[in-house]
């Protein structure tokens, strides 16, 4: 293959990082609880988003540009239910209306609005929808009731990664490296060889399912000790553009994975671009052993800031750099049977940005 044609191919595969964001999907915009009566801004798909509770505490999100001198409303301050601009008081409600202008004679032009987003609070999560308003069906939001079930216990977390969402995507859709990138923080061994795999493609939707059987207990971090064998699921369930849950419980080894006799570990991983190359990350851990175990908590809380942060991230953020570089060095990418679900969920992203281009 000549000089050019390697330069085609890996401009091919270094695409998905340029593709246009995907605006007309639910993306978690927060955690229920991070949005208060006060004001948050968040960037959020390129625009700048300002989100706050009404008395009455419904959630709201706005974008955060005046329409009279493009100041960021987020800059001024709250006036009951009501956000006033810092820069010359115009005053608008909840729904995004101009209500007062405390300048000169006082009229309030007909076009002072405030753009809103449809949000919807459920699981405890924000969602909000950046696309066209009237295309936002919260039917299509999938069902993580899991994250607020009472009788399961959750932890949940997040930070800031300076890398294009799909570098996190891509990773979560192949829990494989686990085995080396997670090594020191209570992944499964290395040497364990995959039993079983399939991927089941589901509208926009994949789930990639793996087995390792007669493993090793991941220690107490699956509950299952490491002196005990057992069989560990690695699966992963994605839907477009960015929310997974990572299924990684553990059953007796040849029994069915009922949850009876094993133990659920459903990690949940919501992403959500800020930019092209930064991203929001909001993840969380639901298990159904030592639910009243403050020390398996804590476990659960390293595990978010080493595995998910440390490495996972700190991988995302290097890869993320050197994009450009890549590009210029004509380097070749190779793709593993592994990396079949990352491959078909570019493809599913492809077709949705290109039917919103
Ligand atoms: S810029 Fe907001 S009132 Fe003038
Ligand atoms: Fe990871």
């Amino acid at each position: 293959m000549g000089n050019m044609d390697t330069e085609l191919e890996t401009a091919r595969l270094l695409r998905p990082y340029e593709r246009p964001l995907i605006r007309n999907a639910w993306y978690c915009a927060a955690w229920a609880e991070q949005i208060t009566t006060e004001m948050t801004a968040r960037r959020i798909l390129n625009e700048p988003v300002v989100m706050y509770r009404t008395q009455a505490g419904q959630a709201v999100a706005m974008l955060d540009i005046c329409p009279h001198k493009l100041a960021p409303m987020s800059q001024g301050k709250k006036v009951g239910d009501n956000l006033q601009c810092g820069y010359h008081g115009l005053e608008f409600d909840c729904s995004g209306k101009c209500v007062r202008n405390p300048q000169g004679d006082g009229t309030i032009p007909i076009q002072a609005k405030l753009r809103t987003y449809p949000l919807v609070e459920r699981y405890g999560v924000l969602w909000i929808w950046m696309g066209d308003a009237d295309r936002a069906d919260a039917a299509k939001i999938p069902d993580l009731s899991h994250l607020n079930d009472p009788t399961w216990r959750t932890i949940r977390g997040g930070h800031h990664v300076k890398a294009n969402y799909m570098l996190l995507v891509e990773n979560l859709l192949d829990l494989g490296h686990a085995l080396f990138l997670h090594k020191m923080s209570g992944g499964i061994a290395d040497n364990v060889t995959l039993s079983e795999t399939s991927i089941e493609q589901e509208g926009d939707s994949i789930h990639d399912l793996r087995l390792y059987r007669n493993v090793p207990g991941p220690g107490n971090f699956n509950g299952f000790k490491p002196a005990e064998i057992c069989d560990n699921h690695s699966d992963i369930h994605w839907w477009a553009p960015s929310m997974l849950v990572a299924d990684n419980g553990c059953s007796l080894p040849g029994k069915p994975r009922d949850r009876e006799g094993g133990t659920i570990l459903l990690g949940t991983h919501l992403v959500t671009p800020e930019t092209q190359h930064t991203m929001h990350y909001f993840y969380a851990h639901t298990r159904n052993f030592g639910k009243a175990d403050p020390e398996i908590d804590e476990r659960f809380r390293v595990w978010q800031r080493t595995a998910l942060h440390a490495e996972d991230s700190r991988v995302a953020e290097a890869i993320d750099t050197l994009l450009p570089e890549t590009l210029k060095l004509g380097v070749r990418m190779v793709t593993l049977s592994t990396d079949t679900s990352g491959i078909r969920a570019n493809r599913i992203l492809d077709r949705l940005a290109a039917a919103e281009s």
